[in-house]
């Protein structure tokens, strides 16, 4: 039988972000019902209830909550958001931690949210133009000016799972290789955004807004996108990432994680104008650093992953609460605590990932000091098998960012099968590393 006064909570996705956010409901006193596109064994063991589908299937997922009696939803992946789950669910009454199909443009269109921020004057903004076939041969003349002037990124306007983006000085050697690629996106997207290519260091804040002018900035964590270790090797959904006990990183002041939630709560009052709408859910800015300030990189319509686990782990107030004040739209009277600790989360990933990733048993060590959180991986009858994609986070947690490292590196150094992991996130070689770029950055701005 049902305990009295536990939550049903609806949880969308089955990867280590939502196996995170599954313990921290749980923790929070929720019952969670998992609506997963793979079978992920971490949440399988703690959820109440689970039903596996595809992600994109906002029928099912729907179906499932309403047999359930789901009373709120988190909806992990933007896959679901883009097919406008959060819609449905709240015709059929469930109330939602995200934003609608319109609002979920935030991530889905880079076009929409580039635009939004010119527009509205807000801070952050870079130079940039969106072409589409109509007026393609234009954007000849506007690489050729970004690329005299430092380079410039090509970006697919639409979902493309991280892996549409390229820049010059990576990705394309020259001005005619960035229009032939600019060519190639619009064959499959109907436009396609050129923007000028920034120099500094990444961070994410993930915000969460009720709509109704709360927000709760959760610490800014640096995600690590490159394969292999000193950031060598091609793009990833993340390797890994870390955050701090002052909830700063080794390179950025208390003014820089300011500005970005000035921008954030900018761009939340925007989109309400914009849309006539106010947005509700999470809105994750990957922001850079730069010589002239802070900047946009992009939005997503949703919590981060790998950079979830880090956040989750540290809040000592319930997140069920924090879910029920979300679709309340009390946030601002909330009073929300993290732990004052820094974090460091490992991914370990398939021998070949991303780009041959070879499936195989791997054997996980669990019990240790480190979290352990299950990503795309396969519960089989002799144990568990990775898949195409990221399978196992582990994450540390302590007083410093090194001693966090050393427990999430014992926990992944320890997994046996064919995987591998970055050793260097969060040493203090690749620490020292990123102060120094930013301050070399930084020097060259003067
Ligand atoms: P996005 O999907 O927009 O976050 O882009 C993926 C990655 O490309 C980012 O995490 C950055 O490393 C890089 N990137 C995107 N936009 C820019 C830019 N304007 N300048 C430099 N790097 C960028
Ligand atoms: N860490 C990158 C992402 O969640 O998109």
């Amino acid at each position: 039988m049902r305990q009295v006064g536990k939550t049903k909570v609806l949880l969308v996705g089955s990867g280590a972000r939502e196996h995170a956010i599954a313990d921290a409901l749980i923790a929070g006193g929720a019952e969670v019902y998992a609506y997963m596109q793979l079978l992920n064994p971490g949440i399988k063991k703690i959820a109440k209830k689970y039903d596996v589908g595809k992600a994109g299937d906002v029928a099912s997922a729907v179906k499932f909550a309403c047999e359930n009696s789901a009373e709120i939803a988190v909806i992990g992946p933007e896959t679901p958001l883009a097919a406008g789950i959060v819609d449905e669910l709240k015709k059929a009454g469930v109330e939602c931690v995200g934003p609608e199909k319109l609002h979920a443009q935030l991530e889905t269109s880079k076009s929409f949210t580039r635009n939004l921020v010119k527009k509205y004057g807000i801070e952050g903004g870079i130079k940039f133009r969106i072409f589409t076939k109509g007026n393609a041969t234009e954007a000849k003349q506007f690489i050729k000016e970004l690329c005299s002037a430092g380079g410039c990124v090509v970006k697919p306007d639409g979902l493309t799972g991280g892996k549409g983006v390229k820049l010059t000085g990576e990705h394309l050697r020259n001005e005619d290789e960035v229009f032939a690629y600019c060519k190639d996106v619009l064959e499959a997207h109907p436009s396609v955004v050129i923007e000028e290519r920034l120099e500094g260091e990444e961070f994410s804040l993930q915000t969460l807004t009720d709509g109704n002018g709360g927000f709760l900035h959760f610490p800014v964590v640096q995600d690590h996108k490159r394969a292999f270790e000193n950031d060598c090797g091609p793009n990833t959904g993340g390797m890994g990432s870390y955050s701090d006990s002052n909830f700063l990183l080794p390179f950025l002041e208390a003014e820089d994680v300011e500005k970005a939630k000035t921008i954030t709560e900018a761009v939340a009052a925007a989109i309400k104008k914009e849309l006539g709408a106010p947005y509700r859910g999470v809105m994750y800015g990957g922001f850079m650093k730069t010589k002239a300030g802070i900047k946009l990189l992009e939005y997503n319509a949703r919590f981060g992953d790998p950079e979830t686990m880090n956040i989750m782990p540290l809040l000592r107030t319930s997140f069920l609460e924090i879910c029920k004040a979300t679709v309340e739209k009390r946030l601002a009277k909330l009073k929300v605590e993290f732990e004052r600790k820094a974090t460091v989360c490992k991914y370990v990933v398939p021998e070949g990932y991303p780009d041959n990733p070879v499936t195989g048993r791997i054997v996980v060590p669990e019990g240790g000091k480190s979290l352990v959180y299950y990503a795309n991986v396969e519960e089989r009858n002799d144990g568990i098998h990775t898949t195409k994609s990221r399978a196992v986070g582990f994450v540390g947690m302590a007083d410093a960012i090194n001693d966090a490292e050393k427990i999430a590196e014992e926990a992944a150094s320890k997994v046996q099968g064919r995987v591998f992991h970055r050793k260097d996130i969060g040493t203090e070689k690749l620490l020292q590393k990123r102060i120094y770029h930013m301050k070399k950055v930084m020097e060259a701005g003067k």
